[in-house]
């Protein structure tokens, strides 16, 4: 019998998607259509694909290895994950973080929205 599906929601565009357990946390970004720019194809070199999770979901994911473990040292302890290492096991909502450009533009545009709002007033 094979195992149910289980639902990834990525944030903060909550993003659903269902997979299968055991996939990659990469796999599911990328099946969702989320860009999360990588250099190393997945082998826990580059450090790119770094997401987080809230901590009552750390053990929706697979629990890390040594690879995963020495890459991230105690940024585990605050929920952050190896997408590429991470393996989905249950439901999970996982914090995809900001790409810095897309970051300075969005501030940008705020500070100019700020801007002609305080000439109407
Ligand atoms: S893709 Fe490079 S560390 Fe995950």
């Amino acid at each position: 019998m094979s195992n149910p599906a289980v639902t990834v929601t990525f944030l903060p565009d909550n993003r659903s998607i269902s997979v299968k357990p055991g996939v990659s946390l990469l796999e599911a970004v990328r099946k969702a259509g989320i860009v999360l720019p990588t250099r190393c194809g997945g082998k826990a070199g580059c450090m790119m694909c770094k997401v987080s999770v809230d901590d009552g979901e750390v053990g929706a994911l697979r629990p890390p290895g040594d690879a995963e473990r020495r890459k991230l040292g105690n940024q585990l302890e605050q929920g952050v994950r190896l997408a590429c290492q991470a393996a989905v096991l249950k439901n999970v909502r996982v914090h995809i973080p900001e790409d810095p450009l897309k970051a300075a533009v969005r501030r940008r545009l705020e500070a100019a929205r700020r801007g002609e709002a305080d000439e109407l007033w």
